[in-house]
């Protein structure tokens, strides 16, 4: 936050006493009822970004008065701002005119707003479900499988397409198994690709599926609820080749956009189609008068939801605040630390990357030459970073192997932090190395 800033609002440090955090309140309300009433009366509204404090502020100071903008009428400034922040991200992926999105709670409601849109789309009925047809890579995200079952679509039936070296989808194998399942008469329907998979970072090929997506008329979803907001750095771009061309999209600015959580984004290519999947087919005479600005988008139609609150405002206040500049760099230093610590790790004997990151993620393990004992050693290690709780770090199995794993997203993670981790894992190779592993020391430090 830049001082001007600060100045405007009043503030200078986060210890704030209760006078001054209602003064802040004030401030903060005063500054977005402003905006607000901007937006209301269609005055251009200028974009850029933030930091969690004052999302954690903002959420604090609306707290006290909720606001339901399911309905445009009810929210008028709050749905219009929301709908900036919608185009504002369909125009980071180059989205072309006739987009819609709705701000959903996180990914997992953004997939399954995706998946929906993607049966009705595809008139699918009950009776074809189990003949439909998923695509997907052992690497896609979990909340894939629920979105499917929360839409009725548990039944169908799940084509694992192989990924290569890197764990990334091969789209002449995603053909070769489409082809196949048209010819057995089954009803290819979805394609679900990856920009950034949890567990590796890794990144599909977006252009070449979506040509394997258009020649069997697939529908083509993109999970970049992890790596979407990596668009803004300009030489991470080329992962994003041909994301415009998906029928749907989900980023989470709670997770790439250093937000507090409770914010993720779905953008549909033909966002009449996400309209379709949402609005009622039933009269509902008690919404009546809450539909009277037709020409003006209600969230509740772009959603099962009805009753929303103000999600956007975490998310514009900061990038009013501070600028798109801050996060850029933010996540520019992820993806160098990333890296940094991936050739470190290959310079302490023993260590052994697993993959080197797309994105931010990096697996690793301490090889001792036997699978047993890896597991062992490899657990050992994680458990003594843990119980010392300086850094975090998670494990996954690869292919059956245990593995260690960082994923670099936050935003108080600095170089500090992967030397702390890089000298705790120096001296567990000594330790290893000795057959000490039991006797490892390590010195706190706060991160
Ligand atoms: C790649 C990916 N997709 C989807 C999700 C689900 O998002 P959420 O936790 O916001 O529901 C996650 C969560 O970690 C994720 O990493």
């Amino acid at each position: 936050m830049d001082n001007h800033t600060m100045e405007r609002l009043g503030y200078d440090r986060l210890e704030l006493g209760s006078e001054r955090r209602r003064l802040l309140t004030q401030k903060v309300t005063d500054f977005i009822e402003e905006h607000l009433q901007k937006v209301e009366k269609k005055e251009t509204a200028c974009f850029n970004i933030n930091d969690d404090r004052a999302s954690g502020l903002l959420n604090f100071s609306i707290s006290e008065e909720p606001k339901d903008i399911g309905a445009f009428y009810l929210g008028p400034g709050a749905a219009r701002l929301e709908q900036l922040l919608i185009s504002w991200v369909a125009g980071l992926f180059n989205f072309p005119a006739g987009f819609a999105g709705n701000l959903t709670s996180g990914g997992s409601t953004a997939t399954v707003l995706s998946f929906l849109t993607a049966r009705q789309s595809k008139q699918l009925k009950a009776r074809d479900f189990e003949r439909t047809v998923i695509y997907l890579t052992d690497a896609l995200h979990v909340c894939a499988y629920k979105a499917l079952n929360v839409i009725g679509l548990g039944e169908a039936i799940l084509r694992k397409v192989p990924m290569d070296k890197k764990f990334r989808m091969v789209p002449e194998e995603l053909r070769k198994i489409v082809k196949r399942d048209k010819e057995a008469g089954l009803l290819p329907a979805i394609v679900a690709a990856s920009v950034g998979t949890t567990n590796f970072g890794s990144v599909d090929p977006i252009d070449e599926i979506a040509d394997v997506a258009e020649e069997f008329n697939l529908w083509l979803h993109v999970d970049a609820a992890y790596g979407g907001f990596f668009v803004l750095v300009d030489e991470m771009k080329y992962h994003f080749k041909g994301v415009h061309r998906a029928d749907s999209i989900i980023v989470d600015p709670h997770k790439s956009l250093f937000m507090p959580l409770g914010l993720g984004v779905v953008v549909v290519k033909d966002g009449y189609k996400l309209h379709n999947a949402n609005i009622l087919t039933v009269e509902a005479s008690y919404l009546r008068d809450v539909d009277m600005f037709q020409d003006e988008k209600s969230p509740k139609n772009f959603s099962f939801e009805l009753s929303k609150h103000f999600r956007g405002v975490r998310v514009w206040l900061p990038l009013q605040l501070y600028g798109i500049k801050p996060f850029r760099e933010c996540l520019k230093e992820k993806v160098e630390l990333a890296r940094y610590f991936t050739s470190r790790l290959g310079e302490i004997p023993g260590f052994v990357v697993d993959n080197y990151p797309q994105l931010t993620v990096v697996t690793f393990h301490y090889e001792t030459g036997n699978d047993d004992t890896n597991e062992r050693v490899n657990q050992h290690l994680l458990e003594r970073i843990l119980q010392d709780g300086s850094v975090y770090i998670s494990s996954t199995t690869i292919g059956g192997k245990f593995r260690l794993r960082i994923c670099v997203l936050h935003f108080r993670s600095h170089k500090d932090t992967i030397d702390f981790l890089l000298s705790f894992l120096t001296k567990a190779a000594v330790s290893l190395s000795s057959g000490m592993i039991k006797k490892l020391h390590w010195r706190k430090c706060k991160v």
